[in-house]
């Protein structure tokens, strides 16, 4: 029986599959390439030595998704195809709510064709909004959100509760991602996003590597400790890895519908990432206070102690690793 990785060429997928792989699991990945490459592909075969069958498709094609569930015998998905540019989501909110939303709901029609009723979703803590309550736990009010790309979160999150109350057969993981950066020891699979980068870690990789010149860093008057914005930064693997322990959670308990925060619990300012990133690779990052970014907040940061309670999972990788491993797979993949 396999599990169906949608964006398994994506940065989170990859390295999603990376663990399913290593921990048994078959695998078939279904991507576009639309924010990822194909040879992200041998590079998950590199790394773990095993195989898995890949499907170039947009998963909202529902023929070829048929044919998916037609060829393979599939009894889970984890579904990562989204668009996830905060700010090109402003730009572009028809394409994020047909890709991310309509995507998900011919998934989901394909799942319940095939009866295929166990699925883990990629959501994020976003669909918090201004958080009222740090840190965050998962009873936390949700809603406010300030942008297309974490509003789509925010529904398809009502769509699977509406699913579960209307079919108790459905088994449904929500994964509340916080900020996920850094790559594989290997320096094989990281993040690659297209363009100039919207998120700190690959930007402060760039300036480093002197891609990009300087990094502006957004607002120094917010109300945290140094003025910078804090956010809960999480190693990919770790974020992986607390996949794995959902999947286990839904294969080992009845059905039913479970939500978990994926974070550190430490909350690190964007100048606390700088130092600690130019401490662990002694490299230099060029900088500059500019004025906010519309739609930031001041502070974000999750309460995991229900992931540790219920998967068995918490986060093993520091902030160090975070940064070392970002810089290793920028120097093993762009610049050498
Ligand atoms: C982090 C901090 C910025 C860039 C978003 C999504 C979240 C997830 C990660 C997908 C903030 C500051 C950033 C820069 C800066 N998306 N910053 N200069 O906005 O917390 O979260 O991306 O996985 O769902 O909401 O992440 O990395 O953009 O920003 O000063 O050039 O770094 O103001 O305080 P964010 P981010």
């Amino acid at each position: 029986m396999a599990v169906l990785v949608t964006g398994g060429a994506g940065f989170i997928g990859s390295h999603t599959t990376v663990e399913l792989l290593n921990s048994g699991r078959e695998v078939v990945i279904i991507d576009d390439f639309s924010n990822s490459s194909p040879k992200t592909l041998d590079a998950i075969r590199k790394i773990t030595g095993k195989d898995f069958k890949f499907y170039k498709m947009n998963y909202l094609d529902r023929k070829m998704l048929e044919k998916i569930f037609e060829e393979n015998k599939i009894d889970a998905v984890m579904n990562f195809a989204g668009y996830k540019a905060v700010g090109e989501s402003t730009q572009k909110p028809i394409e994020y709510y047909i890709n991310n939303v309509s995507g998900a709901l011919i998934l989901l029609d394909t799942m319940r064709k095939y009866d295929v009723k166990k699925f883990v979703f990629s959501s994020s803590a976003t669909v918090y909004g201004d958080p009222q309550v740090i840190p965050i736990t998962e009873d936390c009010k949700t809603g406010g959100t300030t942008n297309p790309y974490g509003t789509t979160k925010l529904y398809i999150e009502q769509i699977l509760k509406d699913i579960y109350a209307s079919d108790k057969t459905w088994d449904i993981a929500i994964l509340r991602y916080f900020n996920p950066v850094g790559a594989h020891e290997s320096g094989l699979i990281g993040e690659e996003p297209k363009g100039r980068p919207n998120n700190l870690m690959p930007y402060i990789v760039r300036v480093a590597a002197g891609i990009l010149d300087e990094l502006s860093v957004f607002g120094n008057d917010y109300n945290t400790p140094d003025g910078t914005g804090v956010r809960d930064y999480i190693h990919v693997v770790d974020l992986a890895k607390g996949h794995i322990k959902a999947l286990e959670k839904l294969d080992n308990e009845q059905t039913g519908l479970y939500i978990y925060n994926l974070g550190t619990g430490i909350g690190y300012s964007v100048l606390d990432m700088i130092k600690s990133f130019e401490r662990a690779t002694g490299k230099h990052v060029k900088y500059k206070i500019v004025e906010r970014r519309p739609g930031d907040i001041a502070m974000c940061y999750a309460d995991p102690k229900k992931a540790k309670e219920e998967l068995g999972w918490t986060a093993e990788k520091s902030i160090h690793d975070m940064c070392k491993d970002s810089w290793n797979y920028i120097e093993k993949q762009i610049i050498l």
